[in-house]
């Protein structure tokens, strides 16, 4: 008989959001079944089932098996956090004034502010210190759920070692602590002041020069470009992504975010596996990401702090069966936040998604959009036994009280990595 190593029992309410190990769109994104008195069995670090008491199999518990009475507790799979910024120098609180004095993100950008600001300071930190100051993020991001996360590059730009630097410290986060972390190549976050007049020629750098280097490096799965008004064209994140393609990375987008200037046709044509934040996206763009098979990775903590009030069309991206995941963006300037809770409440209230489509969005979704649904997002047998519990009755009421931290307990691979 199998021995179980982890027990969780009594569940109130149990979402094992089990089904096709895919991107969830249209009527399925908001299907799934909720068990009352739930059981979770976990033999190391692997489902061995998630479901009804009743149906459980036989079963013997190792010596040190730890069990879990999660009477009144909602279980979940853990939380995928498919897009942050996560390693980064410092903060940018000092710019909250100017934002509140009406100039705007990108305003701050041209005035050598906002991510320029935060390149100078990544730069200057070391690799230690960074880890210091991203170890506390992580750790923030672990206690709302969080079990994997997926970071970018993008504060060196033209400074390749930084942009290393950053990688590197992502690397050790994710050997150091309890959670997986994906890493994305975004070298083309922002244009280089000595590239200003010839952006073009930057991305020749990053093609020819970088490319290759991020390839032999050889632990990078995605390549990522702020696609935007005076950042890159979508001509330029085309020629770019087509490339990242060659050198064995899977595109990503970051579209429509302030202004929509084509990042979706770009997505389309270059299979992007998601387009990221698409605020701005029009019925033409939902349509294109639709026919590229491309997962819409929706960010309304960015749209709550660029305090503006617009937010993503998620219900016409239901409508037209475009799976949606949502994220953070954790990052210094538009959303420095780590509360995913939060981010999820905003989709509901703001974007109007049911606590049901949000929450497959930030699990199997999420999941999907690091390319990893065949062995996360969802309590199946066999899946990483990655595992959120939260102290709320039922799911709806973890969105809708909002503002605070639901966790009760988080599991990563089998163990149990944060307790309330
Ligand atoms: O997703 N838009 C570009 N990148 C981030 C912001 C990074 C920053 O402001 O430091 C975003 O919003
Ligand atoms: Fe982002």
């Amino acid at each position: 008989m199998t021995k179980v190593t982890l027990i969780i029992k009594n569940i109130s309410e149990l979402i094992t959001v089990e089904g096709k190990n895919e991107a969830r769109s249209g009527k399925a994104q908001g299907e799934i079944e909720k068990i009352h008195d739930g059981l979770v069995l976990v033999c190391d670090d692997k489902i061995l089932y998630a479901g009804s008491t009743k149906g459980a199999p036989e079963y013997e518990a190792a010596e040190n098996c730890e069990v879990i009475d999660a009477t009144g507790k909602t279980v979940t799979p853990g939380l995928i956090d498919s897009h942050t910024h996560l390693v980064h120098g410092g903060s940018r609180e000092d710019e909250l004034d100017m934002k509140l004095n009406g100039v705007t993100y990108l305003e701050i950008l041209e005035r050598g502010g906002g991510i320029m600001s935060t390149l100078t300071k990544t730069k200057k930190m070391s690799e230690d210190e960074l880890f210091e100051q991203a170890k506390k993020s992580v750790e923030r991001l672990i206690s709302y759920g969080v079990t994997t996360i997926e970071a970018k590059s993008g504060y060196g730009i033209d400074d390749f070692d930084t942009e290393m630097k950053q990688l590197k410290v992502a690397d050790r986060l994710g050997e150091e602590l309890p959670v997986d972390i994906v890493k994305t190549f975004m070298a083309a976050h922002a244009i280089p002041a000595k590239y200003k007049q010839n952006q073009g020629e930057f991305i020749d750098i990053v093609i020819n020069d970088y490319l290759p280097k991020i390839e032999a490096y050889g632990k990078c799965k995605f390549c990522d470009v702020f696609c935007e008004k005076g950042v890159f064209n979508a001509e330029e994140s085309k020629r770019l992504l087509m490339a990242a393609r060659e050198h064995g990375l899977i595109p990503k987008i970051h579209a429509d975010e302030i202004e929509e200037i084509g990042g979706t046709t770009t997505a389309k044509e270059v299979e992007a596996i998601s387009a990221e934040h698409l605020i701005k996206c029009s019925e033409k763009g939902v349509m294109e990401l639709k026919e590229g098979g491309v997962i819409a990775n929706l960010l309304p903590g960015t749209s709550f702090n660029m305090g503006d009030g617009i937010f993503a069309p998620a219900r016409l991206m239901i409508e037209k069966e475009v799976p949606i995941a949502i994220s953070t963006d954790y990052n210094p300037g538009s959303c420095p936040t780590e509360n995913i809770q939060l981010c999820m409440y905003l989709a509901c209230l703001n974007m109007k998604m049911t606590p049901a489509e949000v929450l497959v969005a930030v699990t199997i979704n999420g999941a999907a959009a690091v390319d990893e649904a065949d062995i996360k997002g969802s309590l199946s047998k066999g899946k990483l036994a990655d595992i959120a519990i939260f102290d709320a009755p039922n799911f709806n009421y973890v969105v809708y009280h909002f503002g605070i931290n639901h966790t009760d307990k988080v599991i990563k691979n089998g163990k149990v990595v944060y307790s309330k």
